[in-house]
C-alpha cells in the first residue's frame, strides 16, 4: 500500500495513502479543510496542487497543469507526494484567525494605572482561543498585542492595559476605547498556550499586566481540574500595582494544590516577599527539570527570568512565553 506526503501551504503534512481522498486523509490527521458538498460540484475546497500530480474524476494533474490552479480536493487522489495550497485551512490544534469588529461593553480600572476593557464578540460566529493566546487591537491604521486575559468560555473577551503616564501610546488606546462603542479586532495569535492539561506541574511567574495571559491559563487548568501542583509568582514594584488581589484565594479553592506568591522591588510589606519575582520562584525551586514555567511581562524581565531559570537549570524548553517569539533575542 503506498502511502504519499501531503504538504499543506508550506509548512504542515499529513500522509495519504493512494486510494484515499486528499480531504478524507488531511481531516482523519485532524486538519480542518473547507468542505461542503465533498462530491466535487460546490467547489468549497477548491485549492492549488504547487507540486506533485493528483488524479481527479479519472484525470490526472500535474503541478503547473492549466487545472492545478483548481483542484478540488474532496475527489483527488495522490499520485506522488505533494504540496497543495487552500486558503481558510487550518492544522491540528490551530485556531483559524478572524478580523471583527467587537463591541465595547465596559472599562473599568483595577489600579492607578491598569484598566480592564470587557469586549463583546458578534452573536452567531464561534471564535475561539486558547488561553494565554494575544489578540491584535487595530486601531488607526496601527495593530496593537493585547494578551486576552481570560479563558475561552463565550462572547466576552477580557483586556488588561497599563497606561501609565509613560506609555502614551496605551493612553491614545484608552481613549478610543473610552469614546468609541466598538473596535476591530484580530484573533487568535501566539503559540504559547494552554489547552489540554500539561503532564507535570505549572509554575507561573510574571509582572505587571503580563498577569493577564497568565489568569488565562490559570482559568483554563480550573475548567480542566488539574490536578498537578500550580504555582504563582507575581511581582510588582509596590502594592499598589498589584490588582485582583482577591483571584489568588479562588485559585485556591478551585484548583487542587495551588500556591500564590507575591513579591514587590521597591517596598517592604509583611503580606508580601521583597525582591524580584524570579527570586522568589527560585527560592522555592527544589526540583528545576519538574515544572513547566510560562512567563508573563515585558521583553527585558522576560528575558531575564529565562535566563536566570536556565541558570538555576531549568530545561529551556521548559519555559514558554509569548515575547520568545514577537521580541526574540539577537
Ligand atoms: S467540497 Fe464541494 S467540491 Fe469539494
Amino acid at each position: 500500500m503506498t502511502t504519499f506526503t501531503i504538504t499543506v501551504n508550506g509548512k504542515d503534512t499529513f500522509p495519504c495513502r493512494a486510494e484515499q481522498k486528499i480531504i478524507e486523509a488531511g481531516q482523519q490527521a485532524g486538519f480542518s479543510f473547507p468542505t461542503a458538498c465533498r462530491n466535487g460540484n460546490c467547489l468549497r475546497c477548491e485549492g492549488g496542487l504547487t507540486s506533485g500530480h493528483v488524479l481527479q474524476k479519472n484525470h490526472t494533474i500535474h503541478a503547473g497543469d492549466a487545472g492545478s490552479t483548481q483542484v478540488l480536493y474532496c475527489v483527488a487522489y495522490p499520485l506522488s507526494d505533494c504540496e497543495i495550497s487552500v486558503t481558510d485551512v487550518t492544522a491540528p490544534g490551530e485556531l483559524p484567525v478572524h478580523t471583527l469588529n467587537c463591541q465595547i461593553v465596559r472599562i473599568e480600572s483595577l489600579n492607578h494605572d491598569v484598566s480592564r476593557a470587557w469586549l463583546q464578540l458578534p452573536a452567531g460566529k464561534r471564535i475561539h482561543w486558547h488561553a494565554g493566546q494575544y489578540l491584535m487591537l487595530n486601531l488607526h491604521g496601527e495593530c496593537y498585542p493585547f494578551s486576552i486575559a481570560n479563558a475561552c468560555q463565550g462572547r466576552q473577551i477580557e483586556l488588561h492595559i497599563r497606561h501609565g503616564d509613560d506609555n502614551s501610546a496605551a493612553q491614545d488606546i484608552m481613549a478610543s476605547l473610552n469614546s468609541d462603542s466598538t473596535v476591530s479586532v484580530t484573533l487568535p495569535a501566539g503559540i504559547r498556550f494552554i489547552d489540554q492539561a500539561p503532564d507535570q506541574p505549572v509554575w507561573f511567574i510574571c509582572g505587571s499586566t503580563g498577569f493577564a495571559p497568565v489568569k488565562a491559563m490559570i482559568e483554563r487548568l480550573v475548567a480542566l481540574d488539574f490536578q498537578q501542583p500550580v504555582r504563582l509568582f507575581w511581582g510588582a514594584r509596590t502594592t499598589q500595582d498589584l490588582y485582583l488581589p482577591d483571584l489568588p484565594g479562588q485559585w485556591t479553592e478551585e484548583l487542587k494544590d495551588f500556591e500564590g506568591t507575591t513579591a514587590l522591588s521597591d517596598m517592604q510589606h509583611p503580606d508580601h516577599q521583597q525582591g524580584l519575582v524570579h527570586e522568589a520562584a527560585l527560592a522555592a525551586l527544589s526540583e528545576p527539570h519538574l515544572p513547566l514555567f510560562f512567563l508573563g511581562g515585558s521583553p527585558p524581565m522576560a528575558w531575564a527570568v529565562f535566563d536566570a531559570l536556565v541558570e538555576e537549570g531549568v530545561p529551556a524548553n521548559n519555559i514558554h512565553c509569548d515575547v520568545f517569539d514577537y521580541a526574540p533575542r539577537d
